[in-house]
């Protein structure tokens, strides 16, 4: 029963959730039917809307970091989110006094976790402020507060001078961005003369068939339920890394594992898996959503809580679905240099 969730989002939200779901709604609609005319000044409001909604339903299903992960069998969920932190942070080659920027850093589990495993100090970077409320309280508990900074703005316009990090990474994050060159090209501005950006992009593979009906619901079902105005394909994703100046050292698909696997959305879909995972699965999720509408009739969960767990449902489904048709992809890896 998620009623250490209700009670958190009615502390967070005691005039309810309900007109802000419905506003956050109504804004990806406009946004989709205008063409996305003004996707600079709409992406803040639209993204910081979403995540002051559903951070608290992330932090109740997936943890701290909020990302997935490669599976393989045999080893937990959280372990194998770690080692996908780890490996970034091994292809950044991130070290004892290097200083980092986390672009998108959520609550700051991946940071946390990157900074134990380095030894780095990251700077994370994120526009909402109910996040890193959150992840400044966690950075105390684990005592990390002398390694672990953060910074309230967007990442398209991050409060630092020019090449003043020597490493840049972003995990599921930049999909948020209104477009990549814009995210890329602070990225590079960030960094010093041959320091590397390296992140895990959502993609449209290629098998994703534009002409398909099917396929094109997935994808808006992606967006709506996930923060999101846009996915790309992974040709346009490694030609914005070119067209802001990188010198792009690999892309690649990490969904396509050689070697005994489990498919990244298999949390989501639940058979085979722990009792651990069962928030994340398809029964969990109808479990929760059930809950909630039960709370919000006995006034404990704030209403409108049910309508943003359907909304994170319906992105999940398809995010199963599009994963088991190898159309979408939430870790295109991607690493660069900035030229000396
Ligand atoms: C899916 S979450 C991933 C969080 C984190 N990287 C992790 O793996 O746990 C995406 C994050 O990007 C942040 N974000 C989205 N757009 C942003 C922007 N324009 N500026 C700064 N942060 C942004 C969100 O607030 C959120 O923390």
């Amino acid at each position: 029963m998620p009623v250490r969730l209700s009670n958190t989002l009615k502390d967070n939200s005691p005039a309810g959730v309900d007109p802000a779901i419905r506003d956050y709604e109504h804004r990806y609609r406009t946004a989709k039917r205008s063409g996305l005319e003004d996707r600079d000044n709409d992406h803040r409001e639209f993204t910081n809307l979403y995540y002051d909604l559903v951070t608290d339903f992330y932090e109740y299903g997936w943890g701290r970091s909020f990302h997935f992960a490669q599976l393989v069998p045999g080893e937990s969920f959280e372990t194998s989110q770690k080692r996908h932190e780890h490996f970034l942070a091994h292809r950044l080659g991130l070290g004892p006094g290097m200083i980092v920027a986390d672009l998108g850093c959520g609550i700051g589990g991946p940071m946390l976790e990157i900074i134990r495993f380095s030894g780095a100090r990251v700077v994370g970077v994120n526009s909402n402020a109910y996040q890193l409320e959150r992840a400044r309280k966690l950075a105390e508990a684990a005592e990390l507060t002398h390694s672990a900074q953060f910074m309230h703005c967007d990442f398209l316009n991050v409060d630092s001078p020019d090449e003043s990090f020597d490493a840049v990474y972003a995990i599921e994050a930049t999909c948020c961005a209104p477009d990549k060159p814009s995210v890329y090209g602070e990225a590079f501005r960030l960094l010093k003369p041959g320091g590397c950006f390296a992140a895990y992009e959502f993609c449209l593979t290629d098998r994703f068939d534009i002409e398909d009906p099917q396929h094109l619901r997935l994808k808006a079902d992606i967006e709506l339920g996930g923060g999101l105005l846009d996915i790309d394909f992974e040709p346009t994703v490694d030609e914005a890394l070119r067209s802001v100046g990188f010198e792009v050292l690999e892309t690649r698909d990490l969904a396509i594992q050689t070697g005994p696997s489990i498919p990244w959305y298999q949390p989501l879909v639940g058979s085979g898996l722990s009792m651990a995972s069962l928030r994340k699965s398809r029964i969990g999720r109808s479990i929760t959503r059930n809950s909630l509408r039960v709370l919000e009739a006995v006034r404990v969960a704030p209403a409108g809580s049910a309508r943003v767990a359907e909304t994170l449902n319906l992105c999940a489904a398809a995010m199963a679905e599009a994963g088991r048709l190898g159309i979408f992809t939430p870790m295109y890896f991607i690493h660069a240099r900035k030229p000396e």
